[in-house]
């Protein structure tokens, strides 16, 4: 096992530079997820550490090796695909052996591997079977199946469970927790969904345009995002956002002129914040803003009540049922450590009053 280092890493194509200087260590052992919206540069960076792609700048170190310019197979990684495409005309067995025949391992060894990451997976009774043969999350996991024979000291993963349908993605999604827990290898994961990153992570890297925005725990990043672009980004459904000035301590005039009361001072400079909370931190109350309830969206476990504040909508996550109707004008109100005030100039967060 071991970990991976990345150190103020940087990476252009011709004039352009994607990648601006990331820096993250991982430790051994650590599952790290790289997430963030489609183009801000998470795959070049899983491929540099792979060794796919040419690092402009800065190093990787793998363990205590710089690997800059060490050949990806070398590197004692495996990585897995978002197009993980299996031989077809291979069965199980033979796509899972394929890199160890390669590598021309004795046969009694591959045979020893296959059949270990087989039972590990599950897919002991369906070694003789193509692909063909094989549901989607059976193919999957002989993908991964693939990785784990080759025992490496890394894994890393592009977007691996995006082909799959969403039944089929939860279900993998912790067998790839357990899998993780069992064998313990350093694995950077990446994916363009947050609540993947947040499920299966040690520790969460959000990286917008090239650049990370927050690391962390992921209830660190959901209980205080220092930006606004983490603060929409994890969360679902999403942080309701109000943009607003400060007036006297504690009062939020919103654009259309409604005033909203705070039940703490806002921190710093007075002059624009955008209010941050999250709909399941809104509940009913006697007092509160004042909000008409526009539509009721119930699944038995909550319901959704979409609200609206003047112009503006609000989303409310309640646990169980709601009297609530539609038309009718209910009081939403929130704890004050529930608030989140960023920075109307720079998006950063202000921490608020204890
Ligand atoms: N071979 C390439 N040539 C030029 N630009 C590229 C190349 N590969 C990726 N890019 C650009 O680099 C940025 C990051 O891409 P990528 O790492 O694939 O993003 P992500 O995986 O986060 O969706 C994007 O703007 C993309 O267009
Ligand atoms: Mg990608």
């Amino acid at each position: 096992m071991s970990t991976v280092e990345i150190r103020d890493v940087r990476k252009s194509y011709g004039q352009l530079e994607v990648i601006h200087g990331v820096s993250v260590g991982i430790a051994d052992g650590e599952f790290v997820a790289l997430v963030g919206p489609s183009g801000c540069g998470k795959s070049t960076l899983l491929r540099m550490i792979a060794g796919l792609e040419d690092i402009s700048g800065g190093e990787i170190a793998i363990g205590e090796r710089v690997v800059n310019h060490v050949a990806p197979k070398d590197r004692d990684i495996a990585m897995v695909f978002q197009n993980y495409a299996l031989y077809p005309h291979m069965n199980v067995r033979e796509n899972m052996g394929f890199a160890l025949r390669q590598r021309r391992l004795p046969r009694a060894e591959i045979n020893a591997r296959v059949t270990d990451a087989a039972r590990i997976l599950g897919l002991e009774q369906l070694l003789d079977r193509k692909p063909r043969q094989l549901s989607g999350g059976q193919r999957q996991r002989v993908a991964m199946g693939r990785a784990i024979v080759r025992n490496p000291n890394v894994f890393l993963f592009d977007e691996p469970l995006s082909n799959l349908d969403a039944k089929l993605r939860v279900q993998m999604r912790s067998e790839l927790k357990e899998l993780h827990q069992r064998l313990g290898v350093t694995t950077v994961y990446v994916t363009h969904d947050q609540i993947e990153a947040m499920t299966l992570a040690d520790r969460v890297v959000v990286m917008n345009g090239g650049v990370v925005e927050q690391m962390g725990p992921p209830l660190d990043l959901y209980d205080r995002p220092q930006s606004l672009f983490v603060a929409a980004f994890i969360g679902s459904p999403p942080m309701n956002f109000f943009q607003g000035d400060v007036e006297g301590d504690a009062t939020l005039v919103l654009d259309d002129g409604h005033a909203l009361a705070l039940p703490v001072p806002v921190p710093g400079e007075k002059g624009r914040v955008t209010l941050g909370v999250r709909p399941e931190h809104i509940h009913l109350a006697n007092e509160g803003w004042p909000a008409v309830v526009s539509v009721i969206e119930p699944t038995g476990s909550e319901t959704q009540i979409t609200a609206r504040i003047g112009e503006h909508v609000v989303r409310v996550l309640v646990r169980g049922r709601t009297e609530a109707r539609p038309g009718e004008t209910i009081h939403l109100a929130a704890r004050p450590g529930d608030l989140h005030v960023f920075d109307g100039g720079t998006g950063r967060r202000r921490e608020m009053a204890p």
